[in-house]
């Protein structure tokens, strides 16, 4: 939908009487109508990276899901102040995982005499203290754009990982990338005694997979890959790595949401593309490259916008951002300094990496 003039045009106004002091990054599943005012857009590891680009800039107003600005906070300096517009944009795949679910997994693993090899490799969509988790027990951070070179990283480091909080990624990085079989796989369900499994098969495993999804990725399935198949013939079914493993296996091209943008943008005039993942960016894909004779279209019409993603909108952009330019200082994403100091080893660990 086209955005309010008026709000518009408040943004606009606060956006320029606060100057350089603020710095306003986006991702990319945000709203048309709050991408419009993003300094910087990208996936989640471009964000992460550069959230530190402006040490100047005294607030960063993060368009994005808590995780992404609890990341921020924890990558930039002391004076910076992370700014999310709407405090109730969580994200449930984070939400799958908590402090205490994953500290009852690690005595499991503890008194099943594993722990000692098993390394910790959680994806970015994770609240800080799992972040911190993470670092404590020398494990990395990753995102979907690096989750390959992550494994490898940490399959030097030990001999079993811990995939935190999303299996799917897990799953699909293990078997596409590293060469595995899903049966090196197993599950682990925090609602179970010793996660409903057995030390045999704990024992077993390469890769300990937790029990979470996204709730939007998880929704596309086989049959959308079939039937845009046969829909639309000469189609590339491409999608994000958090759908499920039968729907990356059917799939021409798997990547983050970056990865995507730059498929589009090379791909040849003519070419045909249904997107699994998130449907304000693929909406924006598909208007911006209809003048190139591109054709996108969304996997599966039954999947909606992620719901908290859609919460920063342009009202609470415009109230931020306003409140900002009169000098309070609201919705700040303020991580505390012990688990600051853990989750930082995690996640620079993965800036790290080759
Ligand atoms: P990327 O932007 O890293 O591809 O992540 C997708 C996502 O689900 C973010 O919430
Ligand atoms: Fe979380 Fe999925 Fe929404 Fe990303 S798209 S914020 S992983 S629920």
């Amino acid at each position: 939908s086209p955005s309010d003039p008026d709000l518009v045009a408040r943004a606009r106004a606060a956006k320029e009487k606060l100057g350089d002091k603020v710095f306003v990054l986006g991702h990319h599943y945000q709203r048309d109508e709050v991408i419009q005012f993003a300094d910087v857009t990208g996936d989640s590891f471009k964000l992460a990276k550069d959230a530190a680009a402006r040490p100047d800039a005294e607030y960063i107003v993060f368009c994005g899901v808590h995780f992404m600005a609890e990341s921020a906070d924890i990558l930039t300096g002391d004076d910076q102040k992370v700014v999310l517009p709407d405090l109730a944009a969580g994200c449930s795949m984070a939400d799958m995982a908590t402090a205490e679910q994953v500290a009852e997994c690690w005595d499991v693993l503890t008194e099943a005499g594993l722990a000692e090899q098993v390394v910790p490799v959680s994806y970015m969509n994770s609240s800080a203290d799992i972040k911190a988790f993470t670092g404590k027990h020398g494990g990395t951070i990753c995102t979907s754009s690096n989750a390959k070179r992550a494994l490898d990283w940490a399959f030097e480091q030990g001999d079993k990982v811990l995939f935190l909080p999303d299996q799917h990624l897990g799953r699909n990085t293990a078997v596409r990338d590293l060469g595995m079989s899903l049966d090196d796989c197993v599950v682990y369900n925090p609602h179970k005694p010793n996660g409903g499994l057995t030390v045999e098969q704990l024992r077993a495993a390469k890769m300990i997979l937790w029990r979470g999804h996204c709730s939007v990725h998880g929704r596309f399935s086989l049959d959308s890959v079939n039937d845009v198949r046969e829909r639309i013939p000469g189609v590339n079914v491409l999608v994000h790595p958090e759908c499920k493993h039968e729907v990356v296996a059917a799939a021409d091209y798997v990547g983050s949401t970056e990865y995507i943008i730059k498929a589009l943008e090379a791909a040849p005039a003519g070419s045909k593309w249904a997107i699994g993942t998130e449907l304000n960016l693929v909406r924006r894909l598909a208007n911006r490259f209809a003048d190139e004779d591109k054709e996108i279209v969304f996997l599966d019409k039954t999947v909606c916008f992620c719901s908290t993603m859609n919460r920063i909108d342009l009202p609470h952009l415009v109230w931020a951002l306003e409140s900002l330019a009169e000098g309070n200082l609201v919705n700040r994403i303020q991580v505390d300094q012990e688990t600051e100091s853990f989750a930082k080893l995690a996640l620079e660990r993965m800036l790290a990496l080759p």
